[in-house]
């Protein structure tokens, strides 16, 4: 598959470009599993969610409501061979995020002090397209997420999502010159991340696209905020043909909202959120958990 993404082989992109999209377009039935229990996922069940993410990158998982835990959802990403955790500042000791607006309460019921309404995620308001750990060192990329719904909000917080393979097509059809724009080590900047005066993210520079083991990887963020380009022709172009992708739509974006018991296992692709309702009380609002890898599924 390696070869695929040279751009002196076009043979070998042709053919894997045919084979890409004859799978498509899925919808979201297409990418769905049903699974008894989250924890212990029989070989059939694991077996269909690895088809799902070899064609699609991504799979939707539907189980009983009860059945999402923090725990249930770490023994599902050991059953896919997610076993490396990106820890980051707001997850819990298992890596484990709670994507919620609630303020997280402390044992003793006060909230805790993390500046959680600082970082959009845990806000109810919408969440351009990105990648997960765009800002992450270019050796800890974030190569894989899992993402379950406990309480879906009242109205709105649907994830549209894509594909990174689809993207690549899309722009290497457009211009080979995007490709390259995209493929510079310093493509994208992400300045450090201080509060005050300590430094909690250096800074991180790499490439949008990049192959990992063969396989493509995209790091990428729609935001205008603390985002720096590098400042060439060619990469503006390639950031316009990609915002032009996101904003007209494609054939195989996929739209959904999660419900309850619902959740996506995917290898980190394109994603955004809709903004959403919040509840009155803290016990009704939206809940998500989520973990972010270091490993692929494969
Ligand atoms: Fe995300």
């Amino acid at each position: 598959m390696e070869q695929a993404f040279d751009l002196d082989n076009d043979q070998a992109y042709l053919d894997w470009r045919a084979r890409k999209l004859a799978l498509h377009p899925a919808g979201i039935e297409g990418i769905a599993v049903e699974m008894n229990s989250l924890a212990q996922p029989s070989a059939a069940e694991l077996a269909a969610v690895r088809q799902r993410v070899a064609a699609y990158n991504v799979a939707l998982i539907r189980t009983r409501p009860a059945n999402v835990s923090p725990q249930s959802v770490i023994l599902l990403g050991r059953a896919l061979s997610l076993i490396r955790t990106d820890a980051n500042l707001l997850a819990d000791a298992q890596a484990v995020s709670w994507i919620t607006p609630a303020p997280l309460r402390t044992e003793d019921g006060g909230a805790t002090t993390t500046k959680r309404a600082d970082f959009i995620p845990y806000t109810s308001k919408p969440l351009s397209w990105h990648t997960d750990g765009y800002y992450n060192a270019p050796q800890e990329q974030v190569l894989a997420w899992t993402l379950f719904c406990v309480r879906p909000a009242r109205a709105g917080g649907i994830n549209s999502l894509l594909d990174p393979e689809i993207a690549y097509i899309r722009l290497r059809d457009a211009s080979r010159t995007h490709i390259e724009a995209l493929t510079h080590p310093k493509a994208l900047r992400i300045p450090a991340h201080e509060q005050d005066g300590k430094m909690l993210r250096p800074l991180s520079t790499g490439p949008v696209f990049s192959i990992r083991e063969g396989h493509l990887h995209m790091r990428y963020s729609a935001r205008g905020k603390n985002v720096i380009w590098r400042s060439t022709t060619e990469t503006d172009a390639a950031r316009d043909a990609l915002t032009q992708l996101f904003s007209t739509g494609d054939a195989f974006t996929l739209n959904h909202r999660l419900e309850a018991g619902e959740g996506f296992v995917s290898n980190n692709v394109l994603h955004n959120r809709s903004a959403f309702a919040e509840a009155p009380g803290d016990a009704s609002q939206r809940l998500l958990y989520r973990v972010r890898y270091l490993d692929r599924i494969q």
